[in-house]
């Protein structure tokens, strides 16, 4: 497959854009493009972004709720200064999601997700979209409203050419779908609301609209507990080859790297991203956590931090090792924002920083550890 020029993001400038209210003609217009990314290479020594160079996209989740005055990237200097400073990609973890951008049939808000293409624009960082078909996280109107399937099918296309056109050549890779498959590779066809009202087609849909709306965008299948080989990961490979022979749009396969310590690591990581390498796709690790058991809020051991950071190496081993794989996201990079003590009581720790931002031994394993350096190519990511 053709290697896909990557984009830098356009800059904005000014805050956050106001919605965009659909129904009564007004609407803000897209951010302007406004100073032009930082110049690549220029990352800081002793940072990630430094040690990633050209070789792959090294990112974070942004974290945040779903208002501005919570988002530690506007409100902490440390917060903000790492996921500036460290990353050169960055995922909204929320904001870009059905919940908080649609807070109404006729609404579009865009605050949030403007304010973190605003975000990673001014630090020259691209962005991944992150997600616009998933059977989570989306709105009560649209779950439970009593629509048609035209309707329906209606409501989906007008929310991806409107956030994918917003983004339009700003946003390096889309997670177009999320999460479709149960463990056992039955699809999941009750819980996820388009696939159950529309069937499975409306998945191929959802590609052709995003690509006409962004030809520029890599565009993804996303899920957790694909790292390896597995019933899960199979349904996927089989699909894509499906949809790749009907002409669908899929241009990457990603496996979002879910970890925990209570389990081993997933060894076929790399034999199985190389699988949907050897398809043409363009693979990535999009949501890397490793969460440790931490019985009654104890502190992680010296082994627990050790063992997570050979999870960690591992992963940004296998990363580097599929030609391909353009980039490695980990899911929140501070133990003081992270999605899993909420979600896995009694575990934690999962991210590359603690609490108090210091970096843990996961930080230098993904940063230097001995990594099969694929040559270099003329067409290696500039910035
Ligand atoms: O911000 C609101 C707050 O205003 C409100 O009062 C509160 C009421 O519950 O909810 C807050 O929103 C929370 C949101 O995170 C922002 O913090 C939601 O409750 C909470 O459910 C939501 O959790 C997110 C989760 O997806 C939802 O499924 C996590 O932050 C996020 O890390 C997690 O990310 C997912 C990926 O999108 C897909 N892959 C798995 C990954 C982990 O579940």
């Amino acid at each position: 497959m053709k290697r896909r020029e990557i984009l830098t993001a356009a800059m904005t400038t000014g805050g956050a854009i106001a919605g965009l209210t659909l129904g009564t003609g007004t609407a803000t217009a897209a951010p302007a493009a406004g100073r032009p990314p930082a110049a690549p290479g220029l990352a800081k020594k002793d940072t990630l972004a430094f040690a990633a160079g050209s070789e792959i996209r090294i990112g974070t989740a942004l974290s945040g709720a779903w208002a501005p005055e919570t988002s530690p990237y506007l409100q902490e200097g440390p917060y903000r200064d790492i996921a500036g400073g460290e990353f050169t990609s960055l995922t909204a973890e929320n904001h870009m999601k059905w919940q908080p951008l649609r807070p109404d049939r006729d609404t579009f808000d865009f605050t949030e997700a403007d304010s973190m293409m605003d975000f990673a624009a001014a630090n020259g960082q691209v962005a991944r979209g992150h997600t616009l078909l998933w059977h989570s996280q989306n709105p009560d109107w649209l779950e439970e409203g009593s629509f048609s399937a035209e309707e329906l099918r209606a409501i989906l296309r007008e929310h991806i050419e409107t956030v994918v056109g917003r983004y339009a050549g700003r946003i390096h890779q889309w997670d177009v779908a999320n999460e479709i498959f149960h463990e056992d590779g039955a699809l999941r066809a009750q819980e996820n609301l388009w696939i159950r009202e529309l069937g499975i087609g409306i998945v191929a849909e959802a590609f052709h609209w995003a690509r006409a709306a962004d030809p520029q965008a890599q565009l993804f299948f996303n899920d957790y507990n694909v790292d390896g080989i597995n019933p899960k990961s199979d349904a996927y490979h089989a699909l894509i080859q499906d949809l790749l022979a009907d002409g669908v749009p899929v241009d990457g396969f990603s496996t979002q790297g879910h970890l925990s310590t209570r389990y081993g690591f997933p060894g076929d990581l790399a034999e199985n991203l190389q699988r949907f390498a050897d398809l043409g796709l363009r693979t990535a690790i999009t949501e890397l956590d490793v969460r440790m058991d931490l019985p009654d809020g104890a502190a992680p051991t010296e082994e627990q931090l050790a063992q997570q950071a050979e999870y960690y190496r591992r992963a940004t081993e296998a990363a580097l090792a599929v030609e391909g794989c353009e980039s490695l996201t980990v899911w929140g990079f501070t133990d003081a924002y992270s999605w899993v003590p909420d979600t896995f009581p009694g575990e934690g720790a999962a991210t590359l920083l603690d609490e108090e931002y210091r970096r843990k031994p996961a930080y230098y394993a993904v940063r230097g550890g001995e990594r099969p350096r694929r040559p270099s190519r003329p067409d290696a990511l500039t910035h």
